[in-house]
């Protein structure tokens, strides 16, 4: 019998040394950590539960029955963060580089099944050079595994995917299809294909870190939610994450105390909007100063920057706070902004988060470059996103509506439930200037009459539409509020929804304009 625990703790502890030494040494040196550093300081101390670590691959070519590591390069279990239950698989570069195999395929499959019976998050940790060259299509088998399960999983689980190495090719499509990504500034990549490929077809010269690094992804493509500085920051990040999210779709939000007073008023507010409308401030300003201790955590914070997604949490409760940013082209609709709102919209409905819109947006983005990129279809996105979501849903309008813009952003019309306006606020077809330079073009040019001035008209024109009174008259507007007391407001108009239940029509699913 002794023998038998001596024969498992040698198999534990080679497994334990995942590529040996030397490799472990080189991760280090590019400034990764392990496997299972990394778990050990995602997870609750001791609560790492692994499985498969004796799995071997059952390959035989190219020389690979010489390499058969326990674990096969990917370390995948179960454990708790902060108490509460999670499935992790991290893969193991020391390993072969990660590579992808039918075997470590079928670990990761394993516990993302374990993650949907149970209701748990999933989070994956990506190091990897990808499919194992030398299982050919077995790998990529193993990866078309992972992407099913992932889409399955979609809306049922939180799914997080840490990008702490390489991600290229075909394997970018797992990360992808899950609802956060978080990279590690200069030592993440992901990419369709690499800088060598991308010079022989196209002739770009571009290094790793501009085509796929974290900073690329954070800013351009908008493919990474969070670029963090190291991987501890990463790792933090994913605990932040989980702190707003519920375990599972059938599961409320986390509750936490809350020591703010719920009637907390802030002055400041009633100042912020400049008179001169066409000048900017940050509606950041406006959510920390309303929001449980003024946290907010930004998801996509450097991309398309004119909308501002993030949660935050209202008498301890989490919500998803969707603004538009005056700061920043003026907060135009435009394609990216409109996609980014959109995917976050879907992401709080799928998982039962209260929606809070800061309304200031002036209409889409004209011009070609827009046009012809498809702003009709993406803009849908976000409109389809508000309009199917069933989650609490309120709005706070604190300057300008127009357009098809007001109907877009949770608008009273597409269900936003409670819909509130601070007197600032201009709920028009259009901005005074343009409404009067089509509705008065003859007066304007005919005029003699020096009474009949542009800037008259224009002043005439904000006086009757540019004002949230006639949208409050017919009641899409529920209430006009003093904009110091909108915490106030929001906390018991979110307590009020608390129970909220709507259902959208039977269907299969519905046809998002993708
Ligand atoms: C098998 C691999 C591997 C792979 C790396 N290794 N990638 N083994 N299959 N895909 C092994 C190396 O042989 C080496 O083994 C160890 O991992 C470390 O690799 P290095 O090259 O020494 O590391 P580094 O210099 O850091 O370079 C990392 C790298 C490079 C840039 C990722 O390894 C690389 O280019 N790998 C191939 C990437 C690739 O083309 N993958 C296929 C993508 S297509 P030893 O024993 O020497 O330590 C794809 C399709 C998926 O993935 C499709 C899904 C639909």
């Amino acid at each position: 019998m002794s023998s038998n625990i001596e024969t498992i703790r040698t198999y534990r502890e080679e497994a334990l040394k995942g590529g040996g030494k030397d490799r472990i040494e080189i991760q280090h040196k590019k400034g990764k950590l392990t496997a299972r550093e990394r778990l050990s300081l995602l997870l609750d101390k001791g609560s790492f539960q692994e499985m498969g670590m004796f799995v071997k691959h059952q390959s035989s070519e190219f020389g690979l029955d010489e390499k058969r590591y326990p674990g096969d390069g990917v370390v995948t279990g179960a454990g708790t963060i902060n108490g509460k239950q999670v499935f992790v698989f991290a893969q193991d570069f020391t390993i072969l580089g990660g590579s992808l195999s039918k075997s470590n395929a079928g670990k990761i499959c394993k516990v993302m099944a374990h993650a949907m019976r149970v209701g748990a998050p999933i989070i994956g940790l990506n190091d990897s050079g990808g499919a194992r060259i030398q299982e050919g299509v077995s790998s990529l088998g193993g990866y078309a595994e992972i992407f099913l399960k992932n889409t399955l999983a979609s809306g049922v689980v939180p799914q997080i995917s840490l990008v702490l190495g390489p991600c290229a090719g075909g394997a970018v499509y797992s990360p992808a299809i899950t609802d956060f990504i978080i990279m590690v500034k200069g030592t993440s990549y992901m990419f369709v294909t690499g800088p060598n490929v991308v010079k022989t077809v196209t002739h770009e010269d571009v290094t790793l870190e501009e085509l796929g690094g974290a900073k690329t992804h954070a800013t351009k493509s908008g493919v990474a939610h969070f670029a963090c500085d190291n991987e501890v920051e990463a790792i933090n990040t994913v605990k932040r994450l989980l702190s707003y999210l519920p375990q599972n779709n059938l599961d409320d939000p986390p509750l936490l105390e809350c020591n703010d007073p719920v009637d907390r008023e802030n002055e400041k507010l009633v100042s912020i909007i400049p008179d001169n409308p066409s000048k900017p401030y940050d509606m950041n300003d406006i959510i920390s100063g309303v929001v449980d201790n003024s946290e907010f955590l930004e998801v996509h914070s450097e991309f398309a920057k004119n909308i501002i997604v993030g949660f935050a949490r209202f008498d301890g409760r989490s919500v998803g706070v969707v603004a538009n940013q005056p700061a920043h082209l003026a907060g135009v609709l435009d394609i990216n902004s409109s996609v980014k709102g959109a995917r976050f919209v879907r992401f709080c409905d799928a998982f039962n988060i209260p929606i809070v819109v800061f309304e200031d947006v002036p209409g889409f983005l004209p011009g070609t470059e827009q046009e012809w990129g498809g702003i009709i279809r993406h803009g849908a996105k976000l409109l389809f996103a508000f309009c199917e979501a069933t989650v609490p849903r309120i709005t706070v309008i604190t300057r300008k509506a127009y357009g098809g813009a007001y109907d877009v952003m949770n608008s009273k019309h597409i269900r936003g439930d409670i819909n509130l306006a601070w007197p600032t606020a201009e709920i028009a077809v259009m901005g005074p200037k343009g409404a009067v330079e089509i509705i008065f073009k003859k007066e304007i040019a005919k005029a003699k009459d020096p009474e009949i001035t542009e800037e008259r008209l224009i002043e005439e024109y904000r006086e009757k539409f540019a004002n949230p009174f006639i949208a409050a008259e017919r009641g899409y507007i529920d209430e006009i509020i003093e904009p110091q007391k909108t915490r106030y407001h929001l906390i018991n108009a979110l307590k009020m929804l608390e129970n909220k239940v709507d259902f959208n029509p039977k269907k299969k699913h519905g046809n998002i304009p993708l």
